[in-house]
């Protein structure tokens, strides 16, 4: 979808990533609940729009509250970041890990009914229980009939088998080396950004580690190691998404924001088994729907923030974007073209592998990345965006291939 008229985005914010890896995490001790990372988050935000009076409306993306904290009805928490947030309308959305990309597209929708200014925010809280049973939580995203045939890690499974048949097709070993190098980046990338839960990784050799660390479906699942997954995080992100005249209100130029050029989101039907385990269909049909609505190709694209839930979602998202053949994107990811100084950064502040996945919170913050990478607000994790190149996408996934939220950006 091309927005109708001018919709920005500006004043995105992150908590950390908390979970295993934070210097601040242990599992025995009382943390932080759902309640703290919404306000932290909303407030963030507030304080660089001038304050709740500038919002017309939220949207909260969050996708298991329900289970992991016992908590629904999540739009009764704006009022809790601001009073001057009571009153107005408030929703939430879900789409498993897509919850945050969703909440990003709710929030362009607001504008282009008539809204001004949304206040757009991601959040989860997972680490109220180990990850083995948290498997079983996000495994909500996939068909419910089917899951008593996946294996106990449920993701981690889906994608083993995703990553075993890409071994199969094309060779295990140039694989490996793709998917250990993409791990690598994230390790890079992550220890320059101090929310992220990676950031205080020391680790030498993050390539080797990976590397050597041979899958074993004894103790895990056959085709991935603990190296090639997300994390179990708790976070949350917010952005103020905004029409010309939102902006006006808020007193932001729109140099200082990203200008959402397309937004589509696509969904694929859930209850169907994926046509082809090494392609990743739905998002290979958004991202290219996505830059022939913009009338952009890859070339122009500067930066993307894309789902790599576990290292062989991010090979194939290579692929999706048509940067490297079907079957080469490991060895165009091994040749380093993605890492921070290569010809197509991506993930440049850690994404799901090194900054954290709080699933639902997880394409708020993939917003805010693109927006601090093309307003020149990232930081240690700052890249260059060349002129010839002024575009940047987000691709957020709610299971496995099933809720895409693509959208494309370029500096206002
Ligand atoms: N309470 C108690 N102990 C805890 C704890 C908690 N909340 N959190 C961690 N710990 C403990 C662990 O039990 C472990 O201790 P032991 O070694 O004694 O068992 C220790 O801290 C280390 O924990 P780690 O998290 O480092 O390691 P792990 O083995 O527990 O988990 C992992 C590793 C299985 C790879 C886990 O990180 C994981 O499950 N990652 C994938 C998460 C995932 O699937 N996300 C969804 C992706 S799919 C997607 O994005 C699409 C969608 O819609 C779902």
């Amino acid at each position: 979808m091309i927005p109708h008229k001018k919709v920005y985005m500006y004043g995105g914010y992150n908590t950390i990533s908390l979970g295993t890896g934070r210097k601040e995490f242990n599992p025995k001790k009382e943390r932080p609940g759902i309640e703290h990372y919404i306000s932290e988050a909303g407030n963030g935000v507030l304080k660089q729009i001038g304050g709740a009076d500038n919002v017309d409306d939220g949207v909260i993306g969050n996708f298991m509250a329900a289970r992991f904290n016992n908590q629904a009805n999540l739009p009764g928490f704006l009022p809790m970041i601001d009073k001057g947030l009571s009153m107005k309308y408030g929703t939430s959305v879900e789409g498993a890990c897509g919850s945050g990309g969703l909440s990003l597209q709710t929030g362009i929708r607001n504008i282009l009914s008539g809204s001004d200014v949304t206040l757009s925010l991601g959040v989860e809280v997972q680490n109220t229980m180990k990850a083995i049973y948290g498997a079983d939580v996000l495994a909500g995203a996939g068909w419910f009939k089917k899951r008593k045939d996946g294996h106990a890690f449920f993701f981690p499974g889906q994608f083993s088998d995703r990553a075993g048949a890409y071994y199969e097709k094309y060779d295990k070993e140039r694989a490996r080396k793709g998917m250990s190098q993409w791990y690598a980046n994230a390790m890079e990338n992550a220890r320059l950004d101090p929310t992220a839960q990676e950031y205080h990784n020391t680790n030498p050799n993050p390539y080797q580690a990976c590397l050597k660390m041979e899958p074993n479906a004894k103790f895990f699942v056959p085709n991935l190691n603990v190296l090639d997954c997300s994390k179990v995080s708790d976070g949350a992100s917010g952005i103020a998404i905004a029409s010309e005249e939102g902006l006006k209100r808020m007193g932001v130029k729109p140099s200082d924001a990203v200008e959402v050029v397309c937004a589509v989101a696509a969904t694929r039907d859930i209850t169907l088994d994926p046509i082809d385990l090494t392609e990743l269909e739905a998002i290979k049909y958004a991202v290219q729907k996505a830059m022939k609505e913009a009338g952009i190709t890859i070339d122009q694209v500067a930066t993307a923030e894309v789902h790599d839930c576990f290292t062989i979602a991010g090979i194939l998202t290579v692929e999706a974007l048509g940067l490297a053949k079907r079957g080469e994107g490991c060895d165009f990811v091994a040749a380093k073209h993605t890492a921070r100084d290569g010809k197509f950064p991506m993930n440049t502040s850690g994404g799901l592998i090194g900054w954290g996945h709080p699933t639902g919170g997880t394409g708020v913050h993939q917003a805010v990345t693109i927006w601090q990478q093309l307003t020149g607000r990232a930081g240690d994790y700052q890249v260059e965006i060349p002129n010839d190149r002024p575009y940047a996408m987000t691709i957020n996934m709610g299971g496995d291939d099933v809720t895409i939220s693509v959208i494309i950006y370029k500096r206002g």
